[in-house]
């Protein structure tokens, strides 16, 4: 949660770290601060609320002098946000200045120890600890005050510090946390994400666990733990600079639903060659996957239910058991895994920490760890045997819309390349890819056939709660509708499998209820269909996402929404379009802030 950035060159800082900021804003966006060194006096601005209000405040960064800085974007875990608890934290002789992203678990008692040792504390931050161990170790050598102070540390962090006996420096160090530096010309960078780095250069040196860097205008330098100095490769990044910005659109959420087609797209394209599914990344013999006898899929949130729509293609095509465990659980519950499992863990910021601590302990007990994930050279990405990347582009809503519908995509395309390797699709092969080579077309399709959805937010923008039912994948798809609709539009919203109904829920239907009702699995329909008219005989609203010729829900339904016809196995990726329509025009006809929901953050990195 919570966004890092740094700068150093020959150019003002200040506006160079809010611009950095406004691009991060997404990962946290209570409070903010920056700490700019000007020769060596350094200045702290710190401000509740947006950038916005950081920009304000100083100006543009024009009233803040220097060339040297860090900055920081919040989402408050320890304290609420104030001004006090906002970054960047200050050693008590005014000599370092910190920012951190993650999490120190051991903070108290390092807390404890400091206020023993003198040290008066001006935040109730974790993060408060690091810069009074830094100005504790400090003899000279700001890299051996990091060595020690990091040694100090239990949990994650991706730390920015400056200090100033060394203008035009600035020093970073990471565990856990993602902090990438970008390598400039007569300038450089550090941050927490490749956006805030992209319009200033594309070249970037990915920090692993563990490592700690000094940064000048001239001179990148990464050590180890042991401070030892080493080698690290400078990679350059592909994506679009366009892709980080809203493009004329109001919202960037609008953006990615848009994109949606093109991302898709994009997912697929290098993955089907001559009509075949292939996967590059993924040289896994049919031997070993001949010993698979589970698959367990793992994730958090909008991913987990990528998973459950990805489920029923994958056990369909592959004949396998697939479970699915939220990762925040799966840690926990001593799962039974060995070296026949297949964990497939879905992130798209590739740093969720539930997420990674799963995998993590999945890939111990022996599991074969294939990732779907968006962002490159991410942990999730890096830890697992196999990272399959989705291409989706930067995702700057923090409500995902392309990063799930290509997320399910890959899943489709597995679900075809293992159950061809284990000789279990013949006749069907040829139709089975052509459905998911239309995926792009069809999205195109969901999105251009549903005019009505702002008059339907209209309508329902209102209500007390939403209801979500459907079966088997509809089901699936109504879990991440109704997710979507909560997190963005602050409607109580939740999915039921339309067969639960009747064992209890029911109870809550009365007059004027709106139900959403998904209805595009032709092999259960009427079962839905039944349901679909239980509820109405209670008084409920019924609005229907189906088929345009599909007569008996038209007839029935209040309200409809529509895709284009298509095998269930494949249709998850289509049904949520709609249903990230209505969340976005309900969440507009509420006046909700749509990009950044209250109390969420894009990246979790958080348990
Ligand atoms: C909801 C949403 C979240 C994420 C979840 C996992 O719109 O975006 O529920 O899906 O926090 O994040 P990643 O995929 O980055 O691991």
């Amino acid at each position: 949660m919570c966004g890092i950035v740094g700068f150093t060159g020959a150019q003002a800082a200040a506006p160079i770290l809010l611009e950095g900021l406004k691009k991060l804003e997404y990962r946290g966006y209570d409070s903010a601060g920056i700490a700019v060194m000007d020769n060596s006096v350094i200045s702290v601005n710190k401000v509740t609320g947006r950038i916005a209000n950081l920009c304000e405040k100083t100006d543009d960064g024009k009233a803040v002098p220097g060339n040297t800085g860090i900055g920081h974007t919040r989402w408050a875990t320890h304290g609420a946000p104030t001004s006090e608890n906002a970054h960047p934290h200050l050693s008590n002789d005014g000599k370092f200045a910190v920012v951190h992203n993650g999490i120190i678990e051991n903070y108290m008692s390092l807390r404890e120890e400091l206020i023993k040792e003198g040290y008066h504390f001006d935040s109730e931050t974790d993060t408060e600890v690091i810069v009074h161990l830094i100005e504790k170790y400090y003899k000279g050598s700001v890299r051996d005050a990091l060595i020690k102070t990091t040694n100090r540390l239990r949990g994650s962090y991706a730390i920015g510090v400056i200090c100033n006996d060394n203008p035009g420096t600035i020093y970073a160090a990471r565990e856990a946390s993602p902090l990438i530096i970008g390598v400039g010309t007569d300038e450089n960078y550090f941050a927490s994400d490749v956006t805030a780095l992209v319009s200033h250069t594309r070249n970037v040196i990915y920090l692993e666990d563990g490592e700690f860097a000094k940064i000048t205008s001239e001179k990148i330098q990464v050590f180890d733990c042991l401070g030892k100095e080493i080698d690290k490769s400078v990679v350059r990044v592909m994506w679009d600079i366009r892709a980080a910005e809203k493009g004329g659109y109001e919202h960037f959420m609008m953006k990615e639903i848009k994109e949606q087609p093109a991302a898709v797209k994009a997912t697929i394209a290098p993955r089907i060659k001559d009509g075949k599914v292939i996967f590059d990344e993924l040289d896994i013999s049919t031997d070993k996957l001949k010993s698979i006898n589970k698959i367990l899929i793992t994730a958090c949130g909008s991913a987990y239910y990528a998973g459950c729509a990805g489920k029923y293609a994958l056990e369909k095509l592959c004949n396998i058991p697939v479970s699915l465990e939220l990762a925040s659980e799966l840690r926990y519950s001593e799962p039974i895994i060995d070296e026949h499992t297949l964990l497939i863990v879905i992130s798209q910021s590739g740093e969720t920490a539930d997420t990674i601590a799963a995998m993590k302990e999945c890939k111990e007990k022996g599991a074969t760890v294939i990732a779907i994930v968006n962002v490159v050279g991410s942990t999730v990405a890096k830890l697992a045997d196999y990272a399959v990347y989705t291409w989706a582009g930067p995702e700057i809503a923090v409500a995902t819309t392309k990063g799930y519908t290509t997320q399910v995509t890959v899943l489709y395309l597995l679900s075809i390349f293992f159950g061809d390797k284990l000789g279990l699709i013949k006749e069907n092969y040829e139709e089975y890819v052509k459905c998911v080579q239309s995926l792009p077309r069809f999205i195109q399709q969901a999105i251009d056939m549903n005019p009505a959805i702002p008059t339907l937010a209209e309508k329902y923008h209102e209500s007390k709660a939403l209801f979500f039912i459907g079966r088997n994948t509809d089901y699936a798809t109504s879990l991440e509708g109704a997710l979507k609709m909560k997190e963005i539009s602050y409607l109580h919203s939740e999915a039921y499998a339309a067969g639960e109904l009747k064992h209890g829920t029911i109870a809550l239907i009365e007059e004027h209820q709106p139900v959403i009702a998904l209805c595009c699995n032709s092999k259960i329909m009427e079962k839905t269909l039944s349901n679909i008219v239980e509820v109405k005989a209670r008084g409920a609203e019924v609005l229907a996402l189906t088929f345009r010729n599909n007569e008996k829900i038209v007839s029935v339904a209040d309200d409809l929404m529509f895709i284009p016809e298509i095998d269930p196995i494949f249709s998850g990726v289509i049904e949520i379009v709609p249903l990230q329509l209505l969340a976005y025009y309900v969440a507009k006809e509420n006046g909700c802030d749509i990009d950044k929901p209250k109390n969420l953050a894009k990246s979790v990195t958080v348990e």
